[in-house]
């Protein structure tokens, strides 16, 4: 159902990969909502060839960039605001990527020289966005700019290793740079720490369906689903939520303020 929440809006969504992914979702549903878009995701991960089948359902351009090349972005900023006819009102920052967990190393044991690309891919690729767009003016007022995250940040997760480090990064860009652009042109930063979801990027952490199913039990709503937090984003990108910002935003069905639930008390007792 369609409540034209987005219509005449703007926006860029990353990391669209496959059907799965949670800016896949999003890109649905904020084209559902009367939304305009361009996608963009790496090089090399449009050479799967995937985005092109959303691109065609959602009526958007594909536009490939690294978010660790400043090149790469500003052609991407100046290619949407061609398309757009103008400044862009919201952009999806659905991103994430560990070499060192890739790589099967753990966290007691990083690379130090993986480590930092990682930092580069997940979390200062954020202020990298929002620095290209702040200094082309690229944002138009009251626009929203949502990244994803992960509970990890504020809890140990072992096995979620250096993406803990990675996520809490991100939150603090966001809400850092947050600030600048509230003030300058009343541009929202938020970030939204999302459930563990069944996503090519979620499924790389050890130990995911155990996980997966852990948290299902510890969340009174259960997890939330990659269309849900496709939801939540509209929601943020919408008007109805312009005094939202600096934010991170837990939509994880309750599971961040939960102790204990009765299933996973019975399940200890068996
Ligand atoms: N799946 C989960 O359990 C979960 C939970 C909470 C938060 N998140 C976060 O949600 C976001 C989206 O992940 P997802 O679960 O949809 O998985 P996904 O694998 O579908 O998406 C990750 C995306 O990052 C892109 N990417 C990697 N390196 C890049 C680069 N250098 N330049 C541009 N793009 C690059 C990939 O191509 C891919 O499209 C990530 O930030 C992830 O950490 C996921």
């Amino acid at each position: 159902m369609s409540y034209n929440l987005l219509k005449g809006k703007k926006g860029i969504i990353f990391g669209a990969l496959d059907e799965k992914s949670i800016a896949w979702r999003t890109a649905l549903h904020c084209h559902e909502e009367g939304a305009q878009l361009v996608l963009s995701n790496a090089p090399v991960a449009l050479r799967m060839g995937e985005i092109n089948k959303l691109a065609e359902t959602v009526n958007a351009p594909v536009v490939g960039a690294d978010v660790t090349n400043m090149d790469d972005l500003k052609k991407l900023f100046e290619q949407s605001m061609t398309h757009f006819n103008g400044g862009v009102d919201f952009v999806l920052h659905s991103i994430g990527m560990s070499l060192n967990v890739r790589k099967g190393k753990s966290y007691t044991e990083l690379d130090y020289g993986f480590n930092q690309k990682t930092l580069d891919i997940s979390s200062m690729s954020l202020h990298r966005v929002l620095r290209t767009a702040w200094d082309m003016d690229a944002l138009n007022e009251w626009g929203s700019v949502v990244a994803l995250t992960f509970i990890a940040a504020q809890r140990v997760f072992p096995d979620y290793s250096e993406m803990a480090d990675a996520k809490a990064l991100l939150e603090s860009v966001s809400r850092s740079f947050g600030y600048h652009y509230g003030i300058r042109k009343k541009v929202r930063v938020n970030t939204i720490s999302q459930s563990p979801t069944r996503t090519t990027a979620g499924s790389g952490v050890k130990g995911f369906d155990g996980f997966i199913s852990y948290a299902e039990h510890m969340s009174p709503l259960g997890n939330a689903s990659g269309d849900q937090c496709a939801n939540y984003c509209v929601a943020l990108f919408s008007d109805l939520t312009r005094m939202v910002t600096m934010q991170n935003l837990f939509h994880d069905g309750g599971f961040s303020t939960t102790g204990v639930t009765e299933a996973v008390v019975k399940q200890m007792e068996k």
